[in-house]
């Protein structure tokens, strides 16, 4: 059985990868207004593929954000049911002039498609779309298991929506377990499973001085700087070794087991290789006593991300600006709360306040982190498929990032998710030249195909 779905996604490869491109042309960029136009058109036209590949009851479901797309088949009486997840919003393209080739003009080059959101995430969610294809077309219309979608346009920018539309309509989402392929593998070759995802809490810092913009000979050294006031404030928001410095941030951080802690001794990590082939500076930071792997998957972090204001131009402009912003965000980790953690900021950085600047301490998003069990026959079913297409044993990450529903499908659906993703830790995402390798798109596919089989027993 599995070999005629896989047979016909081997034969439908060069169409599979025209239609990403397709999708990929579209600028999908959330947290752009100038975009939600093309925001709604990838909606649509995932909505229009899905419908074309069989499945039922598609729907574009509008938001006061960006919209839903949701897509079931559920004809399996008796089989487990996979709520497959996916976002087809991208991040911003910039800086423009580091990109080699155009963002939203997909290109291969070296076995790799290069595009804003080749890997993140709409060739990965396009992965399920394919597979679900394959499946449909080579077995009579019918599926192994059940199946929802839901795809959603906001992720980049927090999530809100689709995790209002969780919490009001779990039933609409009822299902066993999720699957979502939104992550990367720890090395090339290397099957993996992301089994826990940082929190976030992403905020802004709004400081004011004078209520003008002010020449900085005539008033210079009796006005306050708002630019000066925040970088005051930033310096000590963490010490030299890279410790938050907020008081009882850490107080509710929970440390890995000793089991995971060991088990992530045996990866395949190489620090120096790291450094200077994946970040390239001359050396890496953060906290004394724990390994990179530790700092970025288990313990928090705070990161300024912009400073939006002042004269940024070419050249000079002697001027005070009367306002500056920064954005500052910090990555939690289990059992930090993100109110909890907010509250703890905006009370710091108030007492932090140089004389004569206001502040307005403003929360943009937040997500929980989350650690998924591998005790469970979905994870359990996944190593299985891994092994028949990758031909080795999975290993078990956590990641750095964050996908904030993740949570959500614990906490109001009772479900574990899957995280299966195909990403390699060099394909720049967020960043100019993402890419996705398109061996993994094509055994990314397979994958899939072999999990849905496999969970039909
Ligand atoms: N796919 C990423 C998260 C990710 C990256 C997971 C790498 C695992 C490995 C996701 O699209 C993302 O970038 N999320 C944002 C979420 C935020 C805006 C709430 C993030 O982590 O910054
Ligand atoms: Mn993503
Ligand atoms: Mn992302």
């Amino acid at each position: 059985m599995s070999s005629a779905a896989i047979e016909y996604a081997r034969s439908n490869y060069p169409r599979f990868l025209d239609e990403l491109k397709t999708l990929l042309r579209i600028p999908s960029v959330s947290t752009l207004p100038e975009h939600k136009s093309d925001v709604l058109a990838a909606a649509q036209w995932l909505a229009a593929e899905l419908t074309r590949i069989g499945m039922k009851n598609v729907e574009v479901i509008a938001t006061p954000g960006h919209p839903l797309v949701y897509a079931d088949w559920l004809n399996a009486t008796g089989k487990p049911t996979c709520l497959c997840y996916g976002h087809y919003d991208v991040q911003p393209p910039d800086p423009l002039d580091e990109w080699k080739s155009q963002p939203f003009e997909p290109i291969e080059r070296n076995g790799n498609l290069y595009a804003r959101g080749a890997v993140d995430d709409k060739g990965q969610m396009y992965m399920h779309v394919k597979a679900l294809e394959a499946l449909l077309k080579s077995c009579n219309s019918k599926l192994p298991i059940n199946i929802r979608v839901i795809l959603e346009g906001e992720e980049e920018v927090g999530g809100e929506q689709i995790a209002r539309f969780v919490r009001e309509h779990p039933d609409r989402l009822q299902a066993d377990f999720a699957l979502v392929s939104d992550t990367d593998m720890f090395a090339s070759e290397l099957p993996t499973l992301c089994v826990g995802l940082r929190g976030m809490i992403y905020t802004e810092i709004g400081a004011r001085g004078a209520k003008t913009d002010l020449h900085s000979g005539m008033y210079g050294g009796a006005v306050p700087n708002p630019f000066i006031a925040l970088a005051q404030i930033i310096a000590r928001l963490k010490d030299s070794a890279g410790r938050i410095l907020i008081p009882g941030f850490y107080d509710a951080v929970k440390s890995p087991s000793a089991d995971e802690l060991k088990a992530w001794q045996t990866l395949p990590f190489d620090e120096e290789h790291y450094r200077l082939t994946e970040v390239g500076s001359s050396r890496l930071t953060g906290e004394p006593g724990f390994s990179v792997l530790e700092r970025t998957w288990a313990r928090p972090t705070l990161d300024v991300h912009g400073m939006p204001g002042g004269f940024t131009g070419a050249g000079a402009k002697t001027v005070i600006p009367a306002k500056a912003v920064a954005k500052v965000s910090m990555r939690l980790v289990p059992d930090q709360k993100p109110q909890q953690a907010f509250a703890q900021y905006k009370t710091y950085v108030e007492a932090l306040k140089p004389d004569g600047i206001e502040l307005d301490i403003r929360l943009i998003h937040s997500g929980e982190a989350i650690v998924i069990g591998t005790d469970n026959l979905y994870i359990q079913a996944a190593t299985r498929a891994l092994k028949k297409v990758w031909n080795k044993d999975t290993v078990f990450i956590r990641s750095g990032g964050s996908i904030p529903i993740v949570g959500d499908f614990e906490r109001h659906l009772k479900i574990p998710t899957v995280m299966m993703g195909f990403g390699l830790p060099d394909d720049n995402i967020h960043a100019p030249n993402e890419k996705f390798h398109l061996a993994n798109f094509y055994r990314g596919i397979e994958s899939i195909i072999e999990f849905f089989e496999e969970l039909a027993g």
